[in-house]
């Protein structure tokens, strides 16, 4: 059964393929009304969320299905304890398709391993946000008609912002796509990006403090906000909250054509002022959201009669060693086995395959 639990579990052609649908249900939405007559989609929701849970309920609704779920753990069986494996296997009897969002990083992995039905990753703690990233692809390629030969730039939280890690996966698989990553000392991306993504594949990126400074190279500006609900202390969160503000003024700089994404919601790290500008997308971001959400219900269902083979992650059982990320869904799981993947042999680095936090066997 197929699953999108990291962008990767999708080809470009897929992916290419998706944005083309989605385009399509832009042009023609009456062709799509009945599409999934008499399916069901479940959405589970432990963590807040308001634009992912219901642009996934009206895409299912848009194509002529129907709905089922929760919004928050304690009005689900996670609150008595129930497992998330368990929970997958129990919502396999009551929907077609499941789409999760999970506080700990590799929940929704976990469920694709027990679902019998697909299982869309809707956002896992710190580490990845596939639909998202389907939606700023949509975006990008529709602003920008291209997603190859672009600077791409990233500002705020870079370490907690699972849009940011795999939107970056994702443009990796593109030509000629140069990174700009602007962030806080305390706040740049995680290792596995660094060297699973960005190194493993020769990307050229630059990593500054200063969003001025680079505004006149790029193409794409992805603000994000600062993930106060990841901090483990709230004095950081304080310090560091207000590091950077876009406003029309530091606008001054940038290319006419720019492209402005933020994944939403927004805090204050763009100013109102700076909706009306032509070159802000957000909004229009939401709307394509939508769109292609329907484009993948309708691809994993129309593969779901077992077209496709569930993906082999290469992992390997590993006993001795266990995962240290306090937000990984082996802390929490029951009896969930250690899997790891070898990434670099030479250094001895395994990576967790739930959240893909680093572990040495040397
Ligand atoms: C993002 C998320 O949940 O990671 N929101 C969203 O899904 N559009 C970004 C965020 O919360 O900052």
């Amino acid at each position: 059964m197929r699953s999108l639990i990291d962008i990767h579990d999708f080809s470009v052609e897929e992916i290419d393929k998706l944005i083309e649908t989605a385009n399509d249900i832009i042009a023609n939405p009456s062709k799509y009304a009945e599409k999934c007559k008499g399916k069901k989609l479940a959405t589970l929701f432990y963590e807040p969320s308001t634009r992912t849970r219901l642009s996934f309920e009206a895409a299912m609704m848009e194509l002529g299905g129907n709905v089922i779920g929760f919004s928050e753990a304690s009005s689900s069986s996670a609150a008595k304890g129930e497992s998330v494996a368990d929970t997958a296997k129990v919502m396999s009897a009551y929907a077609d398709i499941i789409a999760m969002r999970h506080p700990q990083e590799g929940a929704p992995y976990v469920a694709s391993r027990n679902a019998s039905v697909p299982v869309i990753n809707a956002g896992d703690g710190g580490h990845n946000h596939p639909t998202q990233t389907l939606t700023d692809l949509l975006t990008i390629s529709r602003e920008k008609g291209r997603l190859d030969n672009l600077t791409v730039g990233f500002c705020g939280d870079l370490k907690y912002g699972r849009t940011v890690h795999s939107l970056i996966a994702a443009l990796a698989r593109y030509k000629n796509v140069k990174i700009v990553l602007i962030s806080p000392s305390e706040l740049t991306i995680p290792s596995y990006v660094r060297y699973e993504v960005l190194n493993k594949n020769g990307m050229e990126y630059v990593e500054t403090t200063d969003l001025e400074g680079a505004m006149p190279s790029l193409d794409v500006l992805y603000m994000t906000r600062i993930q106060r609900e990841r901090f483990e202390e709230e004095a950081d969160y304080e310090r560091l909250k207000d590091s950077y503000i876009l406003t029309e003024d530091k606008l001054k700089r940038a290319k006419s054509d720019l492209a402005i994404l933020h994944p939403l919601p927004r805090v204050n790290e763009i100013s109102v002022k700076v909706d009306s500008d032509p070159r802000a997308c957000y909004f229009k971001q939401v709307h394509n959201g939508k769109y292609i959400r329907m484009a993948l219900i309708l691809q994993l269902l129309l593969e779901a009669d077992g077209v496709i083979a569930p993906e082999d992650r290469n992992y390997m059982l590993v006993n001795k060693l266990s995962c240290g990320n306090k937000r990984c869904i082996t802390q929490t799981e029951q009896e969930l086995d250690q899997l790891f993947k070898v990434t670099d042999p030479e250094a001895g680095i395994c990576r967790c395959v739930y959240c893909e936090a680093k572990v040495f066997t040397k």
